[in-house]
């Protein structure tokens, strides 16, 4: 370790920097003197090309490695099961390799579609898995392979995440809510929905924690807290959307999930509890209704 390492800036190298959680990253690391910041698009690096990886961490010589890349679409993963294991578990692997290989830790983003969603009292870290699908799978596979490749990381289970890009339930309803007059949502799938923003202050709360020598390496979970359904979250979405603009929408109809048939099966209850990062690291769950209404208000800014 440097001799000045505790005087400078800890510079974080995300990967998947353009996705929900990686851009958040980047602003909120950005704006914060703590940390010098590399982030890192497909563009910049795919994380499946082991040679770049490896030369872009000996360019660089971050003190933390940050994956936020990942293959998240669970429906399209039963069809391209190849490529998500390639992405969500050997890529993890290797860049796992490259940072024990280079003494990096490495801090890395998991699901709670790792769990088989039976549990409805809530998963702690430890409890057994059981994917229902491809993208559980390769998830919980690439966290396997990572804990044997490189003992300093973290792995951060999150849930339904939600922001103001990219591909997420917010903008799916936001967008239907505005063309549709009869919206229909699912009543019996419950979790916890977690603004990326909110992902993006933990994993930085964390990461200064570790630089001030905590020495807490594992597994933990987040999510926002409240226990949800899909249909009351979409009702949220709805309620504090209408107060900036008149949707086209008029009902929300609540639908079992068997009536309504997806490519991949996905856990019913997916709560997570969160316990074990508040007594680890003092972080505390944020309500996801009050990071809902944070960032309908600057969608609605920004227009
Ligand atoms: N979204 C959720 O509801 C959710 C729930 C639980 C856990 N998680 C986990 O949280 C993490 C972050 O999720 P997110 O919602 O921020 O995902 P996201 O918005 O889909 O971002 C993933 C990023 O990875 C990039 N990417 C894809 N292939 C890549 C490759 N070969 N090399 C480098 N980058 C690549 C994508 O680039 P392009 O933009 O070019 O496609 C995208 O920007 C993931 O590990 C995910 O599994 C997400």
């Amino acid at each position: 370790m440097a001799s000045d390492y505790f005087s400078r800036p800890a510079r974080i190298l995300i990967t998947g920097a353009n996705g929900q959680v990686g851009r958040e990253l980047v602003g909120q690391a950005g704006a914060d003197v703590f940390f010098d910041v590399i982030g890192l698009a497909r563009r910049q690096l795919d994380i499946t090309d082991t040679a770049k990886v490896r030369q872009q961490l000996e360019q660089h010589q971050p003190d933390y490695v940050i994956n936020c890349a990942a293959f998240n679409r669970a429906d399209a993963a039963q069809k391209q099961r190849e490529h998500c294991m390639r992405l969500n578990a050997e890529a993890v692997q290797q860049l796992a390799i490259a940072c024990a290989e280079l003494d990096i830790p490495l801090i890395h983003l998991s699901t709670d579609y790792v769990f088989d969603g039976h549990y409805a009292s809530g998963y702690r870290e430890n409890d057994a898995v059981r994917p229902l699908g491809v993208y559980g799978e390769s998830k919980w596979q690439g966290e396997e392979l990572l804990r044997r490749a490189h003992a300093r990381h973290i792995i951060l289970r999150v849930s339904w995440v939600f922001s103001g890009s990219g591909h997420n339930f917010l903008i799916r309803t936001l967008e239907q809510a505005r063309t549709e007059a009869e919206l229909v949502s699912v009543d019996d799938r419950r979790g916890c929905p977690t603004a990326a923003a909110d992902v993006a202050r933990v994993v930085l709360a964390i990461v200064k924690q570790l630089k001030c020598g905590a020495d807490a390496w594992g597994t933990y979970h987040y999510c926002g807290a409240e226990i949800t359904t899909r249909y009351a979250f979409s009702e949220a979405i709805i309620a504090t959307a209408s107060q900036y603009e008149a949707l086209k929408v008029e009902r929300l109809m609540p639908v079992a999930s068997i009536n309504f048939p997806t490519e991949a099966e996905r856990p019913a209850s997916s709560v997570l509890k969160c316990t074990k990062l508040l007594s680890t690291f003092g972080i505390r769950q944020r309500p996801w209704r009050g990071e809902l209404v944070a960032l309908v208000r600057q969608l609605y800014e920004r227009f």
